[in-house]
């Protein structure tokens, strides 16, 4: 039987790109492999927005080279950024890869793999046995990993990206905004909540940038459409760009039931002069406004934001107002990169600052972050909150991992129930006895299958995690 395993490098948008695959693959006939070693396509769907992805990428694609020896048979794929960027070096420099899709090829790669979906027969193995047991729990064409994936779906609403930061590689391998029509991202959204789906998530590089071509409805329009979908259970969005936050989209994330309280508003610096070099469109005073404006209607949101330090020409009172900026606005996560020159892009050119710096600057600004993110989990402990179950944990499988809707993960006991029933009732109500940086931990109280549902009793003895573990 012929089966396909996708390994997915990057942002959201390469995930939703990877759905897609999945779901083309199981169109024309493949099961999904959760081994790429029993695969018969491998894809790897590339990022290049940092080096450190681009080197992951070209060593995984070394180490299945293993695989295609083993296996002639084997189609070894590669898509995404990194292969729009770098296709022909790729080519050279790895001779035994199959195929090379650009981020505009997609659909040309569903195409190619229906085609080569005959040539691989129909004989049943261990397993695909082993993966028909997850087919029934979800809609098959969401399992790219495993029973719970389809729990959440990502709709993508705009390809590209056409704002251009000096240290972005985005516009250059995704190309400009390409908005897609409301129509079609309501029926894709509909779909998802057809197939199980209980979090839909937008997804593109600005989202609040959003257009629709034919109306010009704008992203808040958008998210009331979404919003008003039958079934929903709870919808979120990400990224959005401090520049086109807007009064209105602040009141419409305050009125939406649906809507899980978080926003992802990147800043990337603290300092007006950085962001200025970064073409980032707005100033550190504007983007406390809107996160005054959005605090006003969404009191009890998380906050959560994107930083880059050592920029090129960062001094350290560049440094230091960042710091600043990140004390008085407290985020509920932060993801911080130390800045990664990208070939073709305008600061790659500009007088670079030692990796030392970076590294010191990237260690001083966790340490404020980490800081913040204990207390707001501290927030919650003795709390009673709903959690969307994630499967078993990845550190150790003996527990489950669930997200609440404000994206802080809860690691629980495993009540030992059958999978099944966790798919079905997801929606898992957990008393948070412990706070971390990374999240919590605490006592499974019920389930339930949906969000809005009142939670009912696990049958099987509920272990205190700390006092079993
Ligand atoms: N569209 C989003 C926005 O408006 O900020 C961001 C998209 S980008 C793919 C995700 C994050 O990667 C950025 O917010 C930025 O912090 C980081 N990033 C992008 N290019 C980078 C670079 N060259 N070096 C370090 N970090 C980078
Ligand atoms: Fe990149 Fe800036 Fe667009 S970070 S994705 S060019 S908003």
């Amino acid at each position: 039987m012929a089966s396909i395993y996708i390994e997915t490098f990057g942002c959201q948008m390469n995930e939703a790109d990877s759905r897609y695959i999945a779901d083309r693959a199981l169109a024309a006939g493949y099961e999904i492999a959760t081994d790429a070693a029993r695969a018969s396509v491998v894809v790897l769907n590339t990022c290049t927005v940092r080096d450190n992805a681009e080197r992951r990428a070209y060593g995984r694609m070394g180490h299945f080279k293993a695989l295609k020896v083993a296996n002639p048979a084997l189609k070894l794929v590669v898509c995404g950024c990194l292969a729009e960027q770098d296709r022909d070096r790729m080519q050279a420099a790895v001779p035994h890869l199959d195929a090379v899709f650009g981020t505009s090829e997609l659909v040309r790669l569903g195409d190619a793999l229906a085609a080569w979906r005959a040539g691989f027969g129909d004989d049943a193995d261990e397993a695909i046995e082993e993966r028909a047991l997850l087919r029934p729990l979800g809609t098959a064409a969401d399992c790219i990993t495993d029973a719970f994936t389809h729990l959440r779906a990502f709709v993508t609403v705009q390809r590209g990206c056409s704002y251009y930061c000096t240290f972005c590689i985005v516009p250059h391998v995704r190309g400009r905004f390409d908005h897609r029509p409301m129509r079609e991202i309501l029926a894709e959204a509909h779909g998802a909540i057809a197939t199980g789906a209980r979090e839909l998530t937008l997804v593109g590089q600005t989202v609040n940038a959003y257009k629709d071509p034919a109306s010009g409805a704008d992203f808040s329009d958008l998210l009331e459409a979404v919003s008003g979908l039958a079934g929903l259970e709870r919808l979120t969005f990400v990224t959005s760009h401090p520049k086109d936050f807007t009064e209105k989209l602040a009141r419409t994330l305050g009125t939406l039931p649906h809507l899980n309280p978080r926003l992802h508003l990147p800043v990337q610096s603290g300092s007006n002069p950085v962001l200025r070099r970064m073409n980032r469109k707005y100033t550190v005073e504007e983007y406390l406004e809107k996160v005054a404006g959005f605090r006003a209607h969404c009191p009890d949101w998380m906050l959560t934001t994107d930083a880059i330090v050592g920029f090129p020409g960062e001094t350290e009172d560049d440094f230091v107002r960042t710091l600043d900026l990140f004390e008085r606005v407290r985020f509920g996560q932060a993801f911080m990169f130390i800045y990664s020159q990208r070939r073709g892009t305008p600061a790659a050119l500009w007088e670079q600052i030692p990796e030392a710096t970076g590294s010191e600057r990237l260690q001083r600004l966790a340490d404020v972050v980490n800081r913040g993110m204990r207390i707001l989990h501290e927030a919650k402990i003795g709390t009673l909150v709903r959690a969307l179950v994630q499967g078993p944990s990845r550190k150790d499988p003996s527990k489950i991992a669930a997200k609440t809707t404000d994206n802080v993960t809860l690691i629980v006991a495993d009540p030992g129930l059958p999978q099944a029933a966790l798919v079905a009732n997801p929606w898992l109500e957990i008393r948070v006895e412990h706070a971390f940086v990374w999240g919590g931990t605490g006592t499974l109280t019920g389930i339930a299958d949906r969000y809005d549902a009142s939670a009912q009793p696990v049958a099987a003895p509920v272990y205190d995690l700390i006092a079993a573990s």
